[in-house]
């Protein structure tokens, strides 16, 4: 069994200050995108987790789709062993909830092999990382709590996206912390004539995490100034970053503007709104 993995976007993300737990509470609009990665998962002689093309996978053991197919299977009460294979797309540690996204369609498929429902796989997400369930379910939504607690809203799909990866690594632990060290700054607020129709209103006005990540990848800044002037319009950021993206009527017009971006970014790509966390794709009765 195969699926579609989608990366997600933050259009709006609030901060509120950290919990005693560690984590912060989040107020923010997420959307999935079809800039995917492909998981597969089937039933074999002995544990496999490895990169599509039999390569190493990042993390090997450790990978959070792994952990997250570990976790069907151990709540089936199983040991029937698991060949897990992931064809990556999606940029890591760019702010586009790529290991969730995977996660996420790791459970959907472990839920299949070991008959484990949609329900219990939705108790387990949060316990995998906090984009994991908004992944799970995909489409927009505002997300709340620390990433767990789920208001589905109507998707959109009148409009298409630019996105451009600056050469900038972010941990999202990092970042979340020199929000800490900061003092709790506020995003600077994007008009909502920035926003398509149906977006705007939805979700807080900027994103929070936005001086922190400047604060550790200085250069973020000036990806933004540039991709602002080349586009004409306000660029904002996905997550804890460093993803940069901005609102188009169409993927074409999406697509000339990444054709237009700087040289030099780890990855830049024209998508558009979709309605899925993850998708199955080919289903060779549940193997
Ligand atoms: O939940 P996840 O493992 O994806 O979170 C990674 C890190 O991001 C956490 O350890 C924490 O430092 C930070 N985080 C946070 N508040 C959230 C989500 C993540 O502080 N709501």
């Amino acid at each position: 069994m195969r699926a579609r993995a989608h990366a997600k976007i933050n259009i709006g993300l609030r901060v509120g200050s950290r919990r005693p737990d560690g984590y912060h509470p989040l107020q923010g609009l997420f959307q999935s995108i079809d800039w995917s990665d492909l998981v597969h998962l089937e039933g074999a002689g002995e544990d496999v987790a490895e990169a599509a093309g039999g390569g190493e996978l990042l993390e090997g053991w450790a990978n959070l789709a792994w952990r997250a197919a570990v976790a069907v299977r151990d709540h089936a009460g199983t040991d029937r062993r698991m060949r897990l294979s992931l064809a990556k797309d999606i940029p890591t540690a760019a702010g586009l909830g790529g290991g969730s996204a995977d996660a996420a369609a790791a459970l959907g498929l472990a839920g299949r092999l070991f008959s484990v429902a949609r329900r219990e796989l939705e108790q387990l997400a949060p316990g995998l990382g906090s984009d994991v369930p908004f992944c799970l379910r995909g489409g927009l939504a505002l997300v709340e709590g620390r990433g767990e607690v789920l208001h589905p809203r109507t998707c959109a799909s009148d409009y298409a996206l630019g996105i451009v990866v600056p050469p900038i690594e972010l941990a999202t632990p990092a970042v979340f912390a020199r929000w800490d060290e900061l003092g709790e700054p506020r995003g600077e607020e994007v008009p909502a004539a920035a926003l398509p129709p149906a977006l705007r209103g939805e979700g807080p006005p900027g994103n929070d995490l936005y001086p922190a990540a400047v604060a550790i990848g200085p250069t973020l800044d000036d990806w933004r100034a540039e991709l602002e002037a080349r586009w004409g319009r306000p660029v904002l950021m996905s997550g804890s970053g460093p993803s940069l993206y901005a609102f188009f009527l169409d993927r074409s017009e999406a697509e000339e503007a990444v054709a237009a971006a700087p040289a030099g970014a780890r990855d830049a790509r024209a998508v558009a709104p979709v309605t899925r966390g993850w998708e199955i794709i080919d289903d060779d009765a549940g193997e």
